[in-house]
């Protein structure tokens, strides 16, 4: 194994999109910032300065961080921010992982412009488990904004709306010739006729899920969040914020243009957002001269649940996996979207003072400010969190129907943690709520990835629901899509010590609070414990 030296410079630069050039911030300078390509195995040191005039921390999303949950990046949660002109080093070793992670800043909305691929190779020798490939793609899906994210998620934050929706999707940060102005930086990508190639498809984009597809061409699905999957073909895709999916795509069709597409799936009610289309295109060398507008796949309609859930149940392990039998602890989280009813004109309760709040069994998540709760818990300093974070959904009620509870209109705010025995086995189900507008959440958390025993419609409900979970080959994620009026139940192992947030991955509702802190205790001796914090951890 290796050790991997990189600096990540943290700085401005102008980018022009859409006809209009403006500031964004970047690393080095890149946009999308650097591909990190590794082993398993292999450490990366990340030696990030900060010469930009925000607070910034970088997460390397999917990545274990088995008892290095110092360099995991969620700012407050497991490190005070980098300030401006400052600078932190993130130490972590790839343990037993392979395929297609990414990095991403984690701080206010610095990650719509701060955020690349990580891709992980098997160990030296060790093939693939899946059919050769010859060439090696990512493709990283996102969002961009015709002004500052930063100023567009302030701005809402302090008028209490809801934030400016983005100005096009980007497929490795391009819009493609379907957007005005963007034709001739339209991203290329070259094939040789009955090669294969490896698609590493990353979601970065800030508040959208995605459906992707390619003219005339199938995908073979073979890994998911860096986790194997058993292999299937399909001519859509679709992916949450935060999820990768890689598939293998063979150059079999008549030499030509053929488009790959991104567009949204939004199956909600009362909540913009962008219809249109990103493209990029996939070109046979052999017709590189052809000047013929490329074929448009057929991409699903936004709200097409019925192939969004098909889609996301053809995942499965490709064997036999150790599922844990046993669960000790046993949890339900409701996730939802709530809004304040509060006099017009006055400061409102919810971030900032505005309407709209999302919250998490009742609680919104609010960040600490004079230390990270990781800190706070392995220093043992009192009044950064509290330990109240209630285990029970507060109420029993029909949580898809609209307008039932006041009291989920106004949840509480704070920063309350559930702490977990080190080794505990934790199953938890997600109930999305209906309070305001019923969504899709893209439910992620930070060191683990876990089983998905199963998903569903309406209620989970504990007699019947359970009879459905998936023990033998369930995949694992580290970001799961909860259906929009549903539920989605995951188990694993708490075998890594921590402060870990769990958060929707769509960031307006992240800074609404739909958020909380699983905090894995330490075990006994070193092998179970957290490392010391490094000697250059910010402080805040
Ligand atoms: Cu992709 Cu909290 O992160």
């Amino acid at each position: 194994a290796e050790v991997q030296y990189h600096d990540f410079i943290v700085q401005e630069r102008p980018v022009k999109r859409l006809c209009k050039t403006h500031n964004i911030i970047t690393v080095n300078g890149q946009f999308p910032g650097p591909t990190l390509e590794v082993r398993n195995g292999d450490t990366l040191v990340i030696n990030v300065v900060n010469r930009a005039q925000y607070n910034v921390t970088l997460h390397w999303h999917g990545i274990r961080q088995l008892r290095t949950a110092w360099a995991d990046g969620p700012s407050y949660i497991t490190q005070c921010p980098i300030r401006p002109g400052g600078r932190y080093t993130y130490r972590f070793t790839i343990e037993d992982q392979e395929g297609t992670l990414w990095w991403h800043a984690h701080s206010s909305w610095l990650r719509a412009t701060v955020y690349g691929a990580l891709i992980i190779h098997p160990k030296l020798n060790t093939p693939y488990p899946f059919p050769k490939h010859n060439h090696e793609v990512p493709i990283i899906l996102g969002e961009w904004w015709n002004s500052n994210p930063i100023d567009v998620i302030n701005r809402a934050l302090i008028t209490g709306a809801a934030p400016k929706i983005s100005n096009a999707y980007t497929i490795n940060s391009q819009p493609g010739d379907l957007y005005k102005c963007s034709s001739s930086e339209t991203v290329i990508i070259p094939v040789d006729s009955g090669e294969t190639y490896l698609l590493r498809i990353i979601n970065a984009a800030m508040n959208q899920e995605l459906f992707f597809s390619i003219a005339g061409h199938k995908m073979t699905v073979v890994s998911a969040d860096a986790v194997y999957t058993k292999p299937f073909t399909t001519s859509v895709l679709l992916i949450t914020p935060g999820q990768t999916t890689d598939v293998l795509l063979t150059a079999n069709r008549p030499p030509g243009r053929y488009y790959m597409a991104a567009r949204a799936y939004a199956n909600a009610q009362g909540v913009a957002f962008d219809n249109t289309t990103t493209t990029a295109i996939l070109q046979y060398k052999s017709a590189s001269r052809s000047k013929s507008k490329p074929l448009l796949p057929r991409l699903p309609g936004f709200n097409d649940t019925r192939l969004a859930t098909a889609f996301t149940n053809q995942f499965k392990s490709p064997s036999k996996v150790p599922v844990p039998a046993h669960v000790d602890v046993n949890l339900l989280f409701t996730i939802g979207l709530g809004l304040f009813n509060c006099p017009r004109g006055r400061r409102c309760r919810g971030p900032n003072g505005g309407r709209l709040t999302a919250s998490m069994n009742n609680v919104s998540l609010v960040f600490p400010s004079k230390a990270s709760v990781l800190e706070a818990y392995y220093k043992g300093i009192p009044g950064i969190y509290t330990t109240d974070f209630p285990p029970i959904p507060p109420l029993q009620f029909d949580y898809t129907a609209a307008n039932i509870s006041r009291s989920l209109w106004q949840p509480a705010r704070g920063t309350k943690v559930f702490k977990v025995k080190y080794g505990s086995t934790v199953q938890i189900v997600f109930q999305d709520t209906n309070i305001v507008a019923a969504e899709n959440h893209p439910m992620h958390l930070h060191g683990y990835h876990f089983y998905v025993l199963a998903n569903g419609f309406g209620n989970f409900n504990p007699q019947t629901d359970t009879a459905k979970f998936n023990l033998v080959d369930p995949p694992q994620r580290n970001t799961i899509g909860v259906p929009i009026n549903g539920w989605s139940a995951i188990r694993f192992v708490a075998d890594n010590p921590g402060a870990w947030l769990m958060h929707c991955h769509l960031d307006v509702h992240l800074t609404w609070g739909l958020s909380m802190i699983l905090l894995v205790e330490n075990g006994v001796g070193k092998l179970q414990s957290l490392e010391p914090p490094p000697a250059d951890l910010p402080k805040c």
